[in-house]
């Protein structure tokens, strides 16, 4: 009986009993509100976004209601043909929204000191970053630095990216007297990680290496940048907050590693 009490206790917990009923939690929405509804009369004219990821999934579904409330959302993508359709399907439902397009290969540190350039060739101020692209149980592979992918694309990529426009957002925060933002999209499969959280001397090592491990390995990593960097920050007394979120389970194309996920989606 007791442990029938625990485990309730525990997915009361843990959030997942709110995310699977869509009951409405103490901000007033649930798992089965949408992001329109979320961001119901606010005006985010004048802010400027990075939504990595943004050409599909939630990373799309994120740009497009950004954009629909008026803020500058920049798509960063490693396939630009995806995101030039994804700007072209938002301007579709709305023709006034701001969207640009940059190239990002998360998997690639060359690739995220390259976009970084452009970004800031671009001269935008920069409230809002979405560490939002992500990988999930991919075969064993490595980066063309030679990191393990899950790790590389989840977290090392977002991780370098921050911190090259950390000054960026900064300033903005600073000048405009607005509290910028970093949210990084990780995932209650951050406990499902390998025995020592992060397996440090293990990262690229084929032989250990765990799929599923992997990305929860990958999502701890997320949250702890995220913790870490809120308390520097905070520390420093810059106005940024920053947060990690578990979107929710969302059938999106994330799932394309997974047979048991996918058969869901067909
Ligand atoms: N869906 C869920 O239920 C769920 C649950 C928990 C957490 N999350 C998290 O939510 C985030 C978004 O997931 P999603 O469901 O929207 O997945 P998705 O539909 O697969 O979208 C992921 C996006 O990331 C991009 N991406 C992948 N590798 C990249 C790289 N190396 N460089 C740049 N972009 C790259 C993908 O681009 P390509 O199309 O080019 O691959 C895609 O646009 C992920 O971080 C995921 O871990 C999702």
């Amino acid at each position: 009986m007791l442990w029938i009490l625990k485990y309730f206790f525990e997915i009361v917990r843990t959030g997942i009993f709110l995310l699977v009923t869509g009951c409405r939690g103490p901000s007033g929405f649930g798992s089965a509100s949408t992001a329109e509804e979320v961001t119901e009369g606010i005006d985010a004219s004048g802010l400027t976004v990075i939504v990595t990821g943004g050409a599909s999934g939630l990373g799309l579904e994120t740009a497009r209601v950004l954009a629909l409330r008026g803020a500058h959302v920049i798509i960063a993508a490693r396939n630009l043909r995806a995101a030039e359709d994804a700007k072209n399907s938002i301007l579709e439902q709305c023709r006034t929204a701001n969207v640009d397009v940059l190239k990002l290969d998360l998997c690639s540190i060359q690739s995220v000191r390259s976009f970084v350039e452009s970004f800031k060739a671009l001269d935008l101020p920069l409230n809002i970053l979405i560490n939002n692209a992500g990988v999930m149980f991919c075969p064993f592979q490595l980066s063309e630095d030679g990191i393990e992918a899950q790790f590389a694309t989840n977290h090392i990529g977002h991780f370098l990216l921050t911190e090259l426009l950390l000054d960026k957002m900064k300033y903005t925060a600073r000048v405009t007297g607005i509290e910028g933002r970093i949210v990084n999209l990780s995932s209650l499969a951050h406990a499902h990680t390998y025995k020592n959280g992060i397996e440090f001397d293990k990262i690229n090592d084929q032989r250990s290496y765990e799929d599923k491990k992997a990305y929860g390995q990958s999502k701890l990593a997320n949250i702890l940048h995220a913790n870490e960097l809120s308390r520097r920050l905070k520390e420093e007394g810059a106005n940024i907050t920053v947060n990690s979120v578990h979107p929710g389970l969302i059938m999106t194309d994330l799932m394309r590693h997974s047979v048991t996920l996918m058969s869901k989606l067909n």
